[in-house]
């Protein structure tokens, strides 16, 4: 037997969300105009080359011994961001991006860790990520971590920096 208060409440329903969807035209907002994605891509270039820098030395408190992420991975070389997260055996679990980062600040540079949250680290993120960009999504092992390589420049280093910061020639 047709149960007509199901029925009705089946028509009531789409009709009520119809009308909402009509009193709130901002559910679909337009697509961003040309000057709103330029706007938005410069926002994140400016955060690329934060991250640049801070790649190559100019926080000093993310180490202190003269090494920077730039003498053992030039240009983010061996970084493989779109691995994360993954298994980090010194770490013995599973950690995002970041951590391995702060991993690299505390241990290889004997610096002091970045805020995880912000900006300097999302910048350090940034700056990885676009070198990387067009590379597939491979969350990989410890067993395929590929290690930094140590090109000996910088402070920590005889040859020749990137020119920023401490991990400049000397
Ligand atoms: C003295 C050399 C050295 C310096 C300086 C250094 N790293 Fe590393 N980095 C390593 C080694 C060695 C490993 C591999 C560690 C492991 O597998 O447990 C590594 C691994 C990494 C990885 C993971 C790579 C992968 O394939 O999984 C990232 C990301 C990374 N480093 C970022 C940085 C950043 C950012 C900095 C600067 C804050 C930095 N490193 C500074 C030596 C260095």
């Amino acid at each position: 037997m047709i149960n007509t208060k199901n029925v009705l409440m089946g028509l009531v329903a789409p009709v009520a969300l119809l009308g909402l969807l009509a009193a709130n035209p901002a559910a679909a907002r337009e697509p961003f105009t040309k000057a709103e994605l330029a706007d938005q891509n410069a926002a994140r270039l400016a955060a690329v080359d934060h991250g640049r820098d801070l790649w190559h030395g100019s926080l000093g408190s993310m180490q202190s011994n003269g090494l920077a992420c730039g003498n053992c991975h030039p240009d983010a070389a061996a970084s493989n961001p779109q691995t994360f997260p993954k298994f980090q055996a010194d770490l013995g679990k599973v950690i995002p991006l970041r951590d391995m980062i702060n991993w690299c600040i505390m241990v290889p540079q004997a610096g002091t860790a970045l805020d995880v949250n912000g900006d300097d680290m999302v910048a350090m993120e940034a700056y990885a990520f676009a070198l990387y960009t067009g590379k597939a999504i491979t969350p990989g092992l410890a067993t395929k971590q590929t290690t930094g390589i140590n090109v000996g420049s910088g402070v920590g280093y005889p040859k020749k920096g990137s020119g920023v910061g401490y991990d400049t020639e000397k």
